[in-house]
């Protein structure tokens, strides 16, 4: 039996919109999409709706009726009074793209940050038997259709944009429950669940289960037990003791080590740090001429730091006298030497410097630089009068340092020698370890299960080194910027302290692909031609070449002076 069916269907674009009263002649049995195809047909032609199936098996047609998630296409018409008006919305935690349809693409970003399934790599087919209770856990995962009801309904996202970047969503909590509890991964992703997919963000409400067509028990199967799970891993010591011997069978790699860039490139936080060559994960070299590098280096501009308080007109007491442990002259073919010994001596202290200069870079990276990212959303690193560290952080620790050869936990109350691995280390300080995988691609080179070789007369060279650059770059800002001094930043992906000033990078790297030693650059915005300019991303001169700040400026100044183009005189 026919009736006159009463709609409100939401009609509007991205600028806005509006609820459209409709009366559509509907037949007993029908679905709410059928009206919404009816009012197509015979009202209103250009209403956007988007469906595929109308099985309630592709997930296409979801949006809200009444206020609640549902499928247009699974949605009877008899669940409501004939004379009621059925209201039908585009899902609120999406933005509009037009009417009825909604841009889900924050779902398939998400979707790319979940690593994937990583069997061992010598299984060969039909090496193993699935349980069949962990076939059946997996398995009620499996029937999710992507309709996204419940990440529409989750309130941690419906009503907060700004927890989009660093929240999953039920649905993909699922996706990681279901890697988790496969018996062949060998990928650890609770600690990326918890740290940078939000897991702790779900108060375990339930209204994801509730909108679920697939009727798939998100919270109870999946989110409850990977929160315990995460739980049993940071604070149930025996339980470590018993994993470890059970994993020791089959490790789990941690998850942040198999991250990819795509995330990172989609924040767009990859160009905030100068786009440079950077140290390659692979062993110590011994030393070789300096490399060419891509044309792009350190084209990107260094963003503008926030106002720094007034730094001296010239840099303080800086040690007046750098000391790599390579010297120029000093290549692998000893055989111009007449001092084999000395050569040797050479290439080990070369050696200790290139693995010292990794470790830092990895304790920067995985230590410092992925605990602030997590805290404040910052990858921006300072160079200190020792050492350097983060800014100051919103919640314990506090703040994070490393000072010469030690790592310096809050104002002073632990201090850990650099040594062993960095997820020791990480452990001991409090904090994760793990990189800013979605500011940029992890560039140290180091995982947190490497251990760290650091040597402590390379390390005090080379954080003198990037304490001569700070106070250069500081002395750069004061003389060009007077009234808003730019804050030398030490970035973390590079490893290197720099100011932009007027579209020119000034800056000390402790050594890299392009100039494998502590050198001083230049790097305009726009490549220049002449002799001063000797990389492809600028000027570069190495340290030994500098007393002291006083000399470091004077060669960013010459880099000024040539960077800048000439006006005809009049
Ligand atoms: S249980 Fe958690 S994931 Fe599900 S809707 Fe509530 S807060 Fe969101
Ligand atoms: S878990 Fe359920 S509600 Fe969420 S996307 Fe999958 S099918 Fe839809
Ligand atoms: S049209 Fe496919 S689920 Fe509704």
């Amino acid at each position: 039996m026919g009736y006159d069916l009463k709609m409100r269907v939401w009609r509007g674009d991205e600028n806005g919109g509006d609820l459209v009263d409709y009366t559509v002649e509907v037949e007993a049995g029908e679905v709410v999409l059928d009206a919404i195809h009816r009012l197509q047909a015979t009202q209103a032609g250009d209403l956007a709706v988007r469906w595929n199936c109308k099985a309630g098996k592709c997930g296409s047609c979801s949006a809200e009726i009444n206020g609640r998630p549902r499928l247009l296409c699974m949605t009877r018409l008899s669940i409501f009074e004939p004379t009621e008006t059925i209201t039908v919305t585009p899902m609120r935690t999406f933005p509009v793209l037009r009417d009825l349809v909604t841009d889900v693409s924050f779902n398939y970003e998400k979707a790319r940050q979940v690593p994937p399934f990583t069997p061992p790599v010598n299984l060969k087919p039909g090496d193993y038997r699935m349980q069949q209770v962990d076939v059946e856990r997996s398995q009620e995962f499996r029937k999710c259709i992507e309709c996204f009801l419940c990440q529409d309904v989750c309130h941690v996202i419906r009503d907060h944009e700004e927890n989009k970047p660093s929240y999953a969503g039920p649905r993909f909590f699922i996706r990681y429950a279901e890697l988790d509890m496969h018996p062949l991964d060998t990928v650890d992703r609770k600690q990326m669940l918890q740290e940078e997919q939000g897991l702790g963000l779900c108060n375990i409400t339930k209204c994801c289960t509730e909108v679920c067509p697939e009727h798939i028990k998100i919270t109870d199967n999946a989110i409850i037990p990977m929160k315990e799970r995460v739980v049993d891993v940071k604070f149930d010591p025996w339980g470590k003791v018993m994993r470890t011997r059970r994993e020791a069978e089959q490790p789990r790699t941690p998850a942040a080590q198999l991250l990819t860039s795509d995330a990172a490139a989609a924040e767009g936080a990859v160009t905030a740090a100068p786009s440079r060559t950077v140290l390659s994960a692979a062993p110590v070299a011994p030393v070789k001429a300096a490399k060419a590098t891509p044309v792009a280096a350190r084209a990107a501009p260094v963003p503008a730091a926030p106002a720094a308080p007034a730094a001296p007109s010239r840099p303080a007491a800086v040690t007046p006298h750098v000391t790599p442990h390579v010297t120029p002259h000093v290549t692998p073919h000893v055989t111009v030497s007449h001092d084999l010994a000395d050569a040797d001596r050479a290439v080990a202290s070369r050696t200790a410097y290139m693995q010292t200069l990794m470790s830092l870079h990895g304790v920067a990276e995985l230590v410092l630089a992925g605990t602030q990212r997590r805290a404040n959303r910052s990858i921006k690193l300072v160079v200190t009068g020792d050492g350097f560290a983060t800014g100051p952080l919103p919640r314990p620790p506090w703040r994070l340092a490393v000072r010469g050869t030690d790592l310096v936990v809050g104002d002073d109350w632990l201090v850990l020698p650099l040594h062993g691995t960095f997820v020791d280390l990480a452990a001991n300080a409090g904090v994760a370890c793990a990189p800013p995988a979605d500011a940029y691609p992890p560039a140290s080179g180091c995982k947190p299960g490497n251990r760290m070789h650091i040597d402590h007369t390379a390390a005090t060279d080379l954080l003198r080194a990037l304490k001569i650059g700070d106070a250069a770059c500081r002395a750069m800002a004061t003389a060009h910027a007077p009234t808003n001094p730019p804050e030398p930043i030490l970035w973390p992906e590079h490893f290197d302290v720099g100011i932009t000033l007027d579209a020119v990078n000034y800056g000390v790297s402790p050594g890299d692909d392009s100039v494998p030693e502590a050198y001083a650059y230049v790097g305009p915005h726009t490549a220049r031609k002449g002799k001063f300019w000797n990389q492809p991303f600028g000027a570069a001169r190495p340290m030994t070449e500098f007393a002291d700040a006083d000399a470091v400026v004077a060669f960013f100044e010459e880099g000024r002076r040539q960077a800048t183009p000439k006006t005809p005189a009049t």
